[in-house]
């Protein structure tokens, strides 16, 4: 049977090819004196943290992961990598970011940084309670854990110099807007949409000193991406990018860079930097520019465009068969091609700042 040999011909090559044509390959910068890289967000970011956890917010079954390592669905929310792998990969730190909840992690690890991010999470208390995911004042307190996890196993000196010269982002927001406040009434009968934003600065700038505090010298503030460009939050007819959604990401954007430098500036007496990275633009340049960077998709997810397209809620459906065309995964997250094509980006623009 001829016919069903060249079909198979085709499948195995198709196999072979997919992870190459979809890589894009992310060599480190070698040699680096950072020692260190650390995570803080949400769904975006998180590499695994909320496997345990009895909430909706996992991703720790196929299809997520088929592009992984040895396909394995590790609890990131794409088809492979996710930014953080990705930051640590290019700061010469290491390959993966490993979630800081769960196995017991080897001490080389530990030493070279974590995530503490949580899908689900945002800078809104209310947006992760704890049945959802670790809010991110949950977030610092695991990493105030960890600080003192490794004074008792490296001693107090290697553990202060490790965590001085770690380099720290936070990407979160998306929930707070789109999950909160959109979604629920609560928030929307407290606040209009400008002062949520507003309390929504104030709640992350918060978030950054006590990072700052607790020791973190160089961090990386990730803004809310164009959520309204999202599968699950696009026009139902139209497919349109929601533009109130736009909106209140653009408006959180621009507040929080000028705190952001603000911040810059009144710490820069403690060695510290701060520097706000673009998530917004250059996802967006992606979603309207999709042929020059080589996307077929850009309004329907691979898993799937509705808010039932991401999370437990795709636990064993099929996938799309060209991940590789789409830049979002399922209706909420990326896929591994996009978010590389945003990371480098990004690495062009200013995070030399904080190397
Ligand atoms: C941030 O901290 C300031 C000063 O402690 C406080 O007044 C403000 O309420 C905090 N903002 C939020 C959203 O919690
Ligand atoms: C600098 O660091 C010290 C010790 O951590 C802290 O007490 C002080 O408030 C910091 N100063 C500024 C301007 O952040």
């Amino acid at each position: 049977m001829p016919g069903h040999a060249l079909l198979l011909v085709g499948s195995v090559l198709l196999v072979v090819l997919a992870p190459l044509s979809c890589a894009d390959a992310a060599v480190g910068t070698g040699k680096s004196k950072i020692s260190a890289v650390f995570m803080f967000g949400d769904s975006l970011v998180d590499p695994g943290n909320n496997n345990n956890r009895l909430t909706e917010a996992r991703a720790n079954f196929p299809p997520y992961g088929q592009d992984f390592p040895g396909g394995k669905a590790t609890g990131r929310f794409s088809n492979g990598r996710v930014p953080g792998d990705m930051l640590a990969s290019k700061l010469g730190v290491k390959e993966f970011l490993p979630p800081y909840i769960g196995d017991d992690l080897e001490l080389s690890e530990l030493l070279t940084g974590v995530a503490f991010a949580s899908g689900g999470s945002g800078y809104d208390p209310l947006t992760s309670i704890p049945a959802i995911a670790t809010s991110s004042t949950g977030q610092l307190e695991l990493f105030l854990e960890y600080k003192e996890k490794l004074i008792s196993l490296v001693g107090e000196e290697e553990a202060s110099r490790v965590i001085s010269r770690g380099i720290y982002f936070t990407a979160m927001g998306a929930n707070d807007i789109a999950n909160n406040y959109f979604s629920i009434p609560l928030r929307r009968h407290q606040y209009d949409l400008p002062s949520y934003v507003k309390f929504l600065i104030s709640s992350a700038v918060n978030f950054t000193i006590k990072l700052n505090d607790i020791g973190a010298k160089r961090i990386g503030f990730f803004g809310i991406p164009p959520i309204g460009c999202c599968p699950s939050q696009r026009k139902h007819g139209s497919r349109e990018c929601d533009a109130l959604q736009n909106q209140a990401a653009e408006l959180f954007n621009s507040g929080i860079e000028k705190e952001i430098e603000r911040l810059n500036v009144e710490r820069s007496v403690n060695d510290s930097r701060f520097v706000y990275l673009d998530i917004y633009y250059n996802l967006l340049d992606l979603v309207q520019q999709h042929d020059f960077y080589g996307f077929k998709e850009v309004t329907e997810g691979c898993c799937g465009s509705t808010v039932l397209n991401a999370a437990v809620f795709i636990q064993y459906h099929p996938p799309c068969p060209n991940a590789c065309d789409y830049i979002f995964w399922d209706s909420f997250h990326c896929t591994e091609k996009a978010y590389n094509i945003v990371i480098d980006e990004i690495f062009q623009q200013n995070m030399h700042y904080l190397m």
